[in-house]
């Protein structure tokens, strides 16, 4: 959450960069935006609520010269309702200061600093962290030793770029935020993702927990708050982070939703032997004990999670404990980590507060943690002891679609290896990978169809306040995916409930009209119809996402979505881009903005 950006350099102009790396992170949060710069001594200061335009047309006068120095910041609010005055960059004194994260003992510093003669204008925690700052400058004159003092009182989780009003050095520190610089010809960038700086430079350093840095036009040096030098090597990019682009669709989440035929080949390319064995690099050196496994945990948020648990079912098959744990949750339970735990971690961005923190947990107690991760290089994928990377490219909009799809493929991939490792592949098992390697082709083929009716549904939901997802079995979590997809970008209340649960409470809510929207699979068929007829028996409206030979389906809703029938659970790879399409629609239908829904952000990085 938030998108923090500097700049440093005689070569492009501050203005400039700040606004682009800000446009490419204002995923992270887009309700209000700031900059502040420093060109010939004097400094740019502006900040404006709501999208980064907004802020692009405040500096529109401001004119752009090279050189100079400065700090920018796309917000998610956590202290403080989303206003000018809480935008950042703040400034205090000489201080001006971006923040991405929680200063938790905020109040404590308030009144230390009120002491001390301080007034605070504003209702953020980041504020006081800029007096904090000022006040040591006052003491010690040296802003160095000032910026570390200042981190040295705070508790939390913080990414931090600031400059004094000198204006010739930018300070930067990170503890559980994310923090990258960027090294260039002469010039030197900061952002919260490296995927930001890819415009400017392709050589990056990831700033570790503690890491103190200090640039000016000359150079920079890395130090610690524990008193060492850190050597932090320089990074390149790869290829994989090339730029996102909506290449002619309307919004990034439908070229995304078109993008999975692609993602999911490359997610599993090179990844299934000619005799369908499954072949996971990442995981070679941890084998043996995924060999010697005696309980497997999946820990995810959102959509992540629902891709865990979608894919339960299969690991089942193993004959081990298996636990999908909601990542906000797995770091607090009172849940024993026993021996020959293997935990695996599966994140989109690999920055989640949340996951990260069930990530220490989980290390500290002697699990194998393994990343089932999207972006390169990111903190889970960097922090766990091997793992998976998904090869779906940057994803962009704030509803996650081809992560999920890319997930479940590498997810059944790593089923395979266990089974590999623990037994020996089934027929069924090899038919499962045979079948993956046919979806990216059977996907393509579909897709437009199933495009189309999807909108068929979306016409007759996108105005209703509520409404019920559901499916038995395997595909429940294929119902979890499609109300929180729905809910996140169309707004609409949709709950999930296994179809068979219904009756025994909720089914009180079913009356003329009510949208309900099945997801049918084989297993439980007959149930589930039986579980329709008790819903289309009080008059609800039924859609449904079914094979396409599912003939009593077919004849008893109202509306459907055909998928081709495959034999295993790639089938749910079919569902899914059926639930994001419906959404999709939905959103598009209420005329909302599809890509970047209110309240929300790409990457949560805080608990
Ligand atoms: O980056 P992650 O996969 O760790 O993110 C987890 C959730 O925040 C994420 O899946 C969220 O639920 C999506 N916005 C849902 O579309």
């Amino acid at each position: 959450m938030c998108g923090i950006a500097g700049y440093i350099g005689e070569i492009n102009n501050p203005k400039e960069v700040l606004l682009k790396i800000l446009k490419n992170l204002e995923y992270r949060g887009y309700d209000s935006a700031g900059v502040a710069y420093v060109q010939n001594s004097n400094v740019v200061y502006k900040k404006s609520v709501g999208e980064l335009k907004n802020l692009v047309k405040l500096l529109k006068s401001e004119k752009a010269k090279k050189g100079g120095l400065g700090i920018g910041h796309t917000r998610w609010a956590t202290h403080g309702k989303p206003s000018v005055k809480n935008a950042h960059p703040h400034n205090v004194g000489n201080v001006f200061i971006v923040h991405n994260g929680i200063i938790e003992n905020y109040k404590e510093i308030q009144d230390f600093l009120e002491k001390k003669g301080y007034k605070f204008k504003t209702d953020t925690d980041t504020e006081k962290v800029a007096g904090l700052f000022d006040y040591f400058l006052k003491q010690t004159k040296d802003p160095f030793e000032a910026f570390k003092n200042t981190l040295k009182m705070l508790k939390g989780a913080y990414a931090i770029v600031a400059f004094t009003k000198e204006g010739d050095k930018i300070f930067a520190s990170k503890l559980s935020s994310p923090l990258v610089l960027g090294v260039g010809e002469g010039e030197y960038f900061l952002a919260s993702d490296a995927l930001a700086l890819s415009d400017f430079t392709k050589r990056v350093v990831y700033l570790q927990d503690g890491d103190i840095l200090q640039i000016d036009k000359l150079g920079y040096k890395i130090d610690h708050i524990n008193g060492n030098i850190s050597d932090r090597k320089i990074e390149n990019l790869n290829e994989l982070m090339s730029k996102a682009e909506k290449e002619g669709f309307d919004s990034y989440m439908l070229k995304e939703i078109y993008e999975q035929p692609q993602s999911i080949q490359t997610s599993t390319a090179g990844r299934i032997s000619k005799d369908l064995k499954p072949i996971l690099g990442g995981l070679t050196e941890v084998e043996p004990e995924l060999k010697s496994a005696k309980e497997i945990h999946f820990i995810a948020a959102g959509t992540s999670y629902n891709a865990a648990l979608a894919v339960k079912h299969l690991f089942d098959e193993l004959g081990l404990p298996v636990f999908v744990k909601l990542a906000s949750e797995a770091k607090y339970d009172n849940e024993k980590i026993r021996e020959n735990t293997v935990a695996f971690f599966i994140s989109q961005s690999g920055e989640t507060a949340d996951t990260i923190s069930a990530l220490e947990r989980y290390k500290k107690e002697g699990a194998l943690t393994l990343g089932v991760v999207n972006t390169v290089a990111s903190t889970i994928a960097r922090e766990t002891h091997a793992g998976v990377y998904n090869h779906a490219g940057p994803e962009i909009s704030v509803a996650s679609t081809k992560a999920f799809t890319s997930q479940l493929s590498v997810l059944f991939l790593i089923y395979s290896l266990f089974k590999k490792l623990k037994s020996t592949l089934s027929d069924k098992d090899k038919l499962l990978l045979k079948e993956l390697l046919q979806i990216p082709k059977k996907l393509e083929d579909t897709l437009p169809s199933i495009d189309k009716q999807s909108l068929k549904v979306a016409q007759k939901i996108f105005k209703k306040k509520s409404m019920f997802t559901l499916a038995r079995g395997e595909l429940y979590p294929i119902a979890k995916e499609a109300a929180l997809k729905i809910k996140e970008i169309s707004y609409i209340h949709a709950e999930a409930y296994p179809a068979g649960e219904l009756k025994h409470g909720p089914i009180a809510l079913i009356e003329k009209g009510f949208p309900t929207l099945y997801f049918v699979g084989n297993n439980l068929y007959e149930k589930t119809i039986s579980n329709i007829q008790e819903v289309k028996a009080r008059d609800a409206q039924v859609f449904s996402v079914c094979f396409d030979n599912m003939k009593e389906i077919i004849k008893i809703s109202d509306n459907i979505i055909k998928i081709p029938k495959l034999k295993t659970a790639t089938s749910l790879i079919f569902y899914a881009s059926a639930l994001q399409l419906i959404a999709y629609h939905s959103a598009k239908l209420k005329k909302l903005n599809v890509d970047k829904p209110r309240n929300l952000a790409k990457s949560v990085t805080v608990e």
